[in-house]
């Protein structure tokens, strides 16, 4: 039987690091199956409940897709289309699409729900992004770094993650680094460190490790010598507008640009980003946000960063797809060939 068949993703912790491994390399095999036109739907008959409270163009399409391509139906519930937790408490929602869907998405503001979801529903359930985690995005982050870097351990590979470090890309990151071993920096003001709870559980499953997880203020300790520089949004769904301010004042050294990457003593150094980025002024928010604060050529990243590594940055994009996938026939499949 499949060790994985039945199992909640509800944060990366959920898994050990042979199970994380065995999730990269199924989505690896199913990449290649899809690209080679030889992808065998093992999921038909399947429904999956996708729950999004809050918007999404990256994981709904995944999901959708991935999906589609394993010949599972979907259900897609937007922001406010179902009663939970207003009109009907979370436990009965669950119980009603346990008996009705094999598997249940949720992205959503609070991870109390998921947790909920979880224990209720009676089936697997993944965690799409809360405030606290977005494991599916780590998934196709670590295949992505997999692939640049086929030959060497996690260990051997380090990554600065710059930023809003305490965010759900940020505690993410921490417990992939805990579980594969990734040496990971975390850079940013103390303020937007992560809870010291979860820090402390992440180093402690670390302890085996060649490598290291850290936490800077220091721009140049933290990216010299990189391998990988990531960052994402300095305001997260479901924050304030009103946040903005504060969070410029906080992040503003940290912006990662040509003066960032220079000081990595790496040329070859790569730039990670979950996305959406705030990269240009080309959308409603970038608009308005860029140009109150007089940022001409990005925010958290800047344009010409941005345009220059956007070739891996979208295949991180593209990998959410297979690592999902991954996730459901996983989950989904009682007995599966790995
Ligand atoms: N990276 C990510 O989760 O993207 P979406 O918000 O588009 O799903
Ligand atoms: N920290 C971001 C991640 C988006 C994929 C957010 O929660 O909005």
């Amino acid at each position: 039987m499949n060790d994985l068949y039945q199992r909640d993703c509800l944060r990366l912790l959920d898994f050990n690091s042979k199970e994380l491994k065995k999730i990269i390399f199924l989505a690896q095999k199913l990449k290649q199956n899809k690209k080679n036109h030889q992808e065998i739907p093992l999921l038909k008959r399947k429904n999956i409940a996708l729950i999004f409270e809050k918007e999404s163009t990256r994981t709904r399409c995944s999901f959708e897709v991935a999906a589609f391509d394993q010949g599972a139906n979907v259900t897609y519930l937007g922001p406010g289309s179902t009663h939970l937790g207003k009109k009907e408490s979370i436990q009965d929602t669950a119980k009603v699409l346990g008996r009705l869907y094999d598997g249940i998405q949720y992205r959503g503001h609070c991870h109390k729900t998921i947790e909920t979801l979880a224990k209720y529903s009676q089936v697997p359930v993944w965690n799409g992004l809360t405030e606290k985690f977005h494991p599916t995005q780590l998934l196709a982050d670590l295949l992505t770094i997999k692939e640049i870097f086929p030959n060497k351990k996690f260990h051997e590979i380090k990554c600065a993650y710059v930023g809003d470090t305490r965010n759900n890309m940020g505690n993410s990151l921490l417990e992939a680094a805990s579980l594969t071993g990734l040496d990971l920096r975390l850079v940013s003001p103390k303020e937007c460190w992560p809870d010291k709870k979860l820090f402390r559980l992440c180093q402690e499953k670390y302890k085996n490790k060649k490598g290291k997880i850290t936490c800077t203020e220091n721009i140049l300790t933290g990216v010299k010598n990189v391998d990988f520089i990531y960052t994402d949004v300095w305001v997260s769904m479901g924050e304030p507008e009103e946040i903005w301010e504060k969070r410029i004042e906080l992040l503003s050294a940290y912006q990662v640009n040509a003066s960032m990457l220079n000081l990595t003593n790496n040329n070859k150094v790569k730039v990670l980003h979950c996305l959406p980025a705030l990269h240009d002024q080309k959308t409603i928010i970038g608009q308005s946000i860029l140009k109150k604060y007089g940022f001409e050529n990005g925010m958290e990243i800047t344009d010409d960063i941005f345009q220059k590594h956007e070739q891996i940055i979208f295949e991180q994009a593209e990998n959410r797809l297979h690592t999902i996938k991954a996730i459901l026939v996983s989950s989904l499949l009682k007995t599966i060939d790995f």
